[in-house]
């Protein structure tokens, strides 16, 4: 059987350097919150493929249901023939979105085509082109999605040219100084400077940044930015790819702010492993474009939407929102002891079980500690622990276990973790 070293040169040999990965451990089977790799070495998952499995790896609802589907029907294009499921799953997402105006969804296939096409419609409705989005969000990769993504390094640079008429102000981050007053004032010098309010198609913000470095906006910040839309007829869309599907206690973050944002793009979790995103909005907001000009020949495909009902099921059965609630707390109050004998730790934040600690040097919350983030996530992983770094100067472990994990696997998990951290303390990349 072909180790993890020989499918590194194999890999390094047949795939460009472009898709970069953190660990150079090949997964051969999962369940729940555990990884095999091909080498029979287990390890347990704080990662769950970039947010994907709050349900966890293979859950047997979301198993059953894809394989009862593989006997019906596994494509016919929805836009050609259509099917229930698609409709179903609509439905049901559309009755989950928050706020009192009736919503209607589409299905495409990855976050960034479900961002891409947020855009679309919001232009179509406003006809107005520029969007502004914030430093530090990240809304993929594409063309469109990465003019969006407010980080340079490594998603635009050499890319270009950008799409026009994109802004980005700063996203309210105290842990760095900025407050939500800071981010307003530059989005009111932004009007007075750079772009007409009345040209403004939408503003497009993360309710808690994913890779920018798990940073909560305030809900009076997106009560805010709501009113501020309202105001000056622009869209609010809330990117949820990473937040959704019960990950920071409830089934959308922006819940927690009480806002009704015009549009919500989702991915990740909401097909618990298979490739499905979607636009859910407001009705008449959706029902813009003519028909034609939105779609995809793989979007919705009947597999993932038979996999999104099945998540959806096992989010309410299993209360998934209170259990994030629960492993958050677990996880934020272990990693604040583990700050008290690591001042690498500079701080421990989240919402539910979106949690994460940042490392600095000489805890200076502007003294980012990038090597030594890079160094846990490789120590970890010896130690039998996937974790995954984010921010914007790639300095936060991020924590997304599957919110099906039992407590005993979540209390060993951190103590991989813990054992992570007194393998690098008094090594180069010095934690103490
Ligand atoms: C908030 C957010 N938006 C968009 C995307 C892009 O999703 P995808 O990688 O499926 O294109 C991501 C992916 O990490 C994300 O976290």
């Amino acid at each position: 059987m072909a180790t993890n070293n020989d499918l590194q040169q194999r890999r390094q040999a047949a795939i460009p350097r472009g898709v970069a990965n953190s660990l150079a451990v090949y997964a051969a089977r999962a369940t729940n919150a555990e990884i095999w790799d091909v080498e029979g070495r287990r390890y347990i998952d704080f990662a769950a493929g970039i947010a994907v499995l709050n349900t966890g790896h293979r859950h047997p609802r979301v198993v059953a249901a894809v394989q009862q589907q593989l006997t019906e029907l596994t494509h016919t294009c929805f836009q050609v023939t259509p099917y229930e499921s698609y409709v179903r799953l609509a439905e049901r997402l559309n009755a989950l979105a928050p706020g009192p105006t009736p919503k209607k969804t589409i299905f495409f296939s990855t976050g960034a085509e479900a961002v891409e096409n947020a855009l679309k419609i919001a232009r179509y409705h406003t006809k107005r082109s520029a969007v502004i989005a914030f430093g530090g969000a990240f809304h993929g990769r594409t063309l469109a999605t990465m003019t969006l993504t407010g980080k340079v390094q490594p998603y635009k640079a050499g890319f270009g040219p950008m799409l026009p008429d994109v802004f980005h102000v700063p996203y309210p981050v105290s842990y760095h100084g900025v407050t939500p007053e800071d981010s307003l004032a530059a989005l009111d010098r932004l009007f007075k400077a750079d772009v007409d309010p009345e040209r403004v198609a939408a503003i497009i913000i993360e309710p808690v940044q994913g890779e920018g470095g798990f940073y909560a906006a305030p809900p009076e910040f997106l009560r805010t930015l709501r009113a501020l839309c309202d105001r000056h007829g622009m869209l609010l869309i809330a990117d949820e790819i990473q937040s959704g599907f019960a990950r920071t206690g409830r089934v959308f973050a922006i819940e927690h702010a009480g806002v009704e944002p015009d549009l919500i793009t989702v991915a990740k979790s909401l097909a618990g492993g298979l490739p499905l995103s979607g636009v859910i909005g407001k009705a008449a907001i959706m029902d813009s474009p003519p028909p034609g000009g939105l779609g995809g020949t793989y979007a919705g495909s009947p597999l993932a939407c038979a996999a999104g009902l099945a998540v959806l099921d096992v989010i309410a059965e299993e209360k998934l929102c209170e259990r994030a609630n629960h492993v958050g707390n677990v996880l934020r109050t272990r990693l604040a002891a583990l700050q008290q004998r690591f001042p690498a730790i500079g701080d421990v934040r989240g919402l539910g079980a979106m949690v994460a600690m940042e490392l600095v040097k000489k805890r200076d919350p502007h003294q980012p500690d990038a090597d030594l983030t890079k160094a846990l996530v490789q120590a970890a992983a010896k130690r039998g622990l996937v974790i995954l770094s984010c921010g914007v100067y790639a300095n936060v472990i991020r924590f997304l276990a599957p919110l099906t994990i039992s407590d005993a696997l979540l209390a060993e998990g951190l103590d991989c973790l813990e054992a992570a951290l007194n393998d690098l303390a008094g090594t180069a990349a010095a934690v103490a």
